[in-house]
């Protein structure tokens, strides 16, 4: 456990089904009367951008939308939002859709205020000074915890990875999470993106930058997200389980905040980065091979998290609840269908070696892993996932 650890929050957030009906009084709050929705065209074409635009409008507040932020977007697709954006003077920048569209509205958000070139903010030869212009985030994946974590994701396609900025000066201003918003998620992006916001929660409650803050929000995400993951999948209407997702999905944002990911989101970069699989699902199928692989340094630990999943753990050995957990993260992603056929994604044993190098240089989440992590050890994960 980290000996010094702290949380940079969100300002407020806004919770529960018909909680976007507060929107016109969040931006108020802020004072500001021009503003920019970002959003990408999925989420447009939804119509979920539709409510928000009138009732901002009937407030009298200016908006103007863009809504062609690409899945997972590169430096250069972010840059050109950038300037699309500022070319409309506004005050207040809303992010609504998954952490494509939240990663971008935070960068954008603070391009407006620092003179820096985020090709450089990328490569750390760049610092933020000032925080961005205010923000509201409106999550309707659940999800990345994007809206809670002061980490922008951007694809960098020269190295054929994701990288992360992270920077306090990106945490949101506000957050609105209204489960009606994601009663319309497609099943199989349910799946995974919830996947991802289950591998937040463990991999920050294992993190060697875990402390009482993080596990706070850790087990309570693996909790709500456990409990409802399945029924979220099956039943998209269920309300209830789509405010559970969205709770545990900031849950485990906030968690990110002040622990970390470790080596599920290490090796999942170079497959999103090359191989342009979707965060959650490469994350998904990941998850319990690389939890096997710590599981002699994580017996108490994914004891805990057995607990927290509501596995009946009476009368075990912390290492017999810790592969009951295993098991278990092995059950959900087969009850949620998902499945990656890396090979059929151009992924074969020759791909291995530069996949390896691409992951070992993700120190930034690799050195946060209970476990060290050898190159053999991530080819043996990599090669039981072919
Ligand atoms: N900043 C962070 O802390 C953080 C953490 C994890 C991941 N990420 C990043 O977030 C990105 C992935 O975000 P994501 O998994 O949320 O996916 P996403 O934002 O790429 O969205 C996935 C798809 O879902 C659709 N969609 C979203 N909401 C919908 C709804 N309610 N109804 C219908 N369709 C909807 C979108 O149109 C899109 O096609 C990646 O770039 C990843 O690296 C960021
Ligand atoms: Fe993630």
């Amino acid at each position: 456990m980290s000996s010094l650890y702290s949380l940079l929050n969100i300002g407020k957030i806004i919770a529960g089904a018909g909680s976007i009906a507060q929107i016109a009084d969040v931006v108020a709050s802020f004072e500001a009367k021009n503003i920019v929705i970002i959003t990408d065209q999925g989420v447009w074409d939804s119509g979920l951008v539709e409510k928000p635009k009138t009732i901002l409008e009937a407030a009298g507040i200016n908006v103007h939308v863009i809504h062609d932020t690409p899945p997972e977007p590169t430096v250069d697709q972010v840059n050109a939002i950038c300037q699309a954006t500022k070319a409309f003077a506004c005050q207040m920048i809303i992010g609504i859709g998954g952490g494509s569209s939240i990663d971008t509205a935070k960068i954008v958000s603070v391009l407006f205020t620092n003179d820096v070139i985020l090709r450089e903010l990328v490569n750390g030869k760049a610092q933020l000074k000032r925080k961005g212009i205010p923000t509201l985030m409106i999550p309707t994946t659940a999800g990345t915890g994007a809206e809670a974590t002061p980490n922008a994701i951007v694809l960098v396609p020269e190295e054929e990875l994701k990288i992360g900025i992270v920077n306090e000066k990106m945490v949101s201003d506000s957050v609105i999470l209204d489960p009606e918003l994601t009663i319309n998620l497609p099943k199989h992006i349910t799946a995974n993106t919830g996947m991802d916001a289950l591998c937040h929660a463990i991999e920050c409650y294992i993190s060697k930058k875990a402390n009482p803050l993080s596990d706070t929000f850790a087990i309570k995400a693996i909790t709500l997200i456990s409990r409802s993951i399945r029924t979220a999948y099956n039943d998209g209407s269920n309300l209830a389980a789509r405010e559970d997702m969205l709770l545990g999905a900031m849950f485990g944002g906030i968690s990110i905040a002040t622990s970390s990911t470790t080596a599920v989101h290490a090796l999942s970069y170079p497959l999103g980065g090359k191989y342009h699989i979707p965060h959650g699902l490469s994350n998904a199928i990941l998850l319990p091979d690389v939890m096997k692989f710590n599981l002699d340094v994580c017996e108490e630990k994914f004891a805990d998290i057995a607990i927290a999943m509501g596995i009946d753990v009476k009368g075990c050995t912390a290492r017999d609840a810790a592969k009951k957990m295993i098991n278990n993260l092995y059950f959900m992603i087969k009850d949620l269908e998902i499945k990656c056929d890396l090979r059929a994604k151009g992924i074969n044993e020759e791909s291995l070696e530069d996949m390896i190098e691409a992951a070992a240089k993700v120190t930034r989440l690799l050195n946060n892993n209970p476990k060290i992590v050898t190159k053999d050890d991530m080819r043996m994960i990599y090669k039981k996932l072919l």
